[in-house]
């Protein structure tokens, strides 16, 4: 493999042959659109921490759902701010909760969109904690039968997809097992499986309102430093029934996606938090980075790790730069 016989860069020159031998093809088709629903109609109001990202009604919702499919995106995952938060969470089991009064809406507008939900309690809790609290602690247990409540009432409204992402141990065959009783066999699940407990979910829970009122959430979720145990954790999902498992946070964590990838073959979605979108676009804003440049290379590499979903804040602006190139 010496020069002058071998020169990579001949199959550099022009846009065209970059184009053919690309490795990695980055489209709208794999890339998912989280959006947070509060309750209301015409309310629209953007987070601070996350320029370009709104809490809306379900009204609005559609509105945005409808852009969504144009851009030719698959689906969007959604979050819930109920108007009422309890010890358990019960605002997220009510057939007219805001997630599933904005499944509803999605419905009747007849959009062909997947709809995506989280499956968690942390939105709903008082104490912003992704289960129920007994002494002082998350307890694993009496939290399974509320998240297979949550996921069936998610269900019953006409979500397409359950993804859980409480990270308690034991919840995806829960789900499965109340789906199934209840005819929902065919709805799938993709289960949050490697989810780190991270600093970069900051935006999100000023979005969401689910910062943990004490403590934090490392009883529960995953350890940074530890990668064996991610695929633990997807192999235990998959044994549970999960269609699909996701890697979250997804640019710290590029080893993990690619190591789920190779062990297991299922559908691997990342999730590109929200502070990693914050930080491309407190960047950006400054004028210290390209977005447009900087969010494909980031999604190409995501792809490239492994990962064949991205759920992304980033989904619509990428899809349109995709359409226009
Ligand atoms: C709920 C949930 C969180 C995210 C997705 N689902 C927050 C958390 O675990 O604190 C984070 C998403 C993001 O940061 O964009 N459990």
């Amino acid at each position: 493999m010496k020069f002058p016989v071998h020169r990579p860069r001949r199959l550099r020159r022009t846009s065209a042959l970059r184009g053919l031998v690309r490795e990695t093809r980055l489209t709208a088709a794999g890339l998912i659109y989280p959006m947070f629903v509060c309750p209301g109609t015409k309310v629209r109001q953007e987070v601070g921490s996350m320029p370009g990202v709104h809490q809306q009604s379900a009204d609005q919702i559609v509105e945005e759902c409808r852009e969504v499919e144009q851009l030719g995106l698959p689906g969007v995952i959604l979050f819930g701010l109920p108007e009422t938060k309890d010890a358990t969470g019960a605002s997220s089991l009510a057939a007219d909760g805001v997630v599933q009064r904005a499944i509803h809406a999605i419905r009747k507008a007849n959009l062909k969109l997947l709809v995506i939900t989280d499956v968690c309690l942390c939105e709903y809790t008082d104490h912003g904690h992704c289960g129920v609290i007994e002494n002082g602690e998350v307890v694993n247990d009496a939290t399974l039968p509320i998240l297979a409540e949550q996921a069936l009432s998610h269900a019953r409204a006409g979500a397409d997809i359950v993804a859980p992402s409480d990270m308690m141990d034991g919840r995806v065959a829960a789900i499965r097992e109340t789906l199934d009783q209840h005819h929902f066999e065919n709805i799938p699940i993709l289960s949050y499986a490697a989810k780190y407990s991270s600093g970069f979910y900051g935006p999100f829970r000023e979005a969401a309102q689910s910062a943990p009122q004490f403590g934090d959430r490392r009883s529960y979720q995953m350890d940074s430093a530890n990668a064996r145990e991610a695929l633990k954790e997807v192999a235990i999902d998959l044994d549970e029934g999960a269609d699909m498992v996701m890697v979250k946070p997804a640019l710290p964590y590029l080893d993990i996606i690619r190591r789920v990838r190779e062990r297991f073959d299922v559908p691997v979605a990342a999730y590109n938090v929200s502070g990693e979108y914050a930080m491309v676009k407190a960047a950006a804003q400054k004028g210290w980075l390209d977005e447009q440049r900087v969010v494909l290379e980031i999604l190409i590499g995501i792809q490239r790790a492994g990962a064949g979903m991205i759920l992304t804040y980033h989904a619509k602006d990428a899809a349109s730069w995709l359409k226009a190139c």
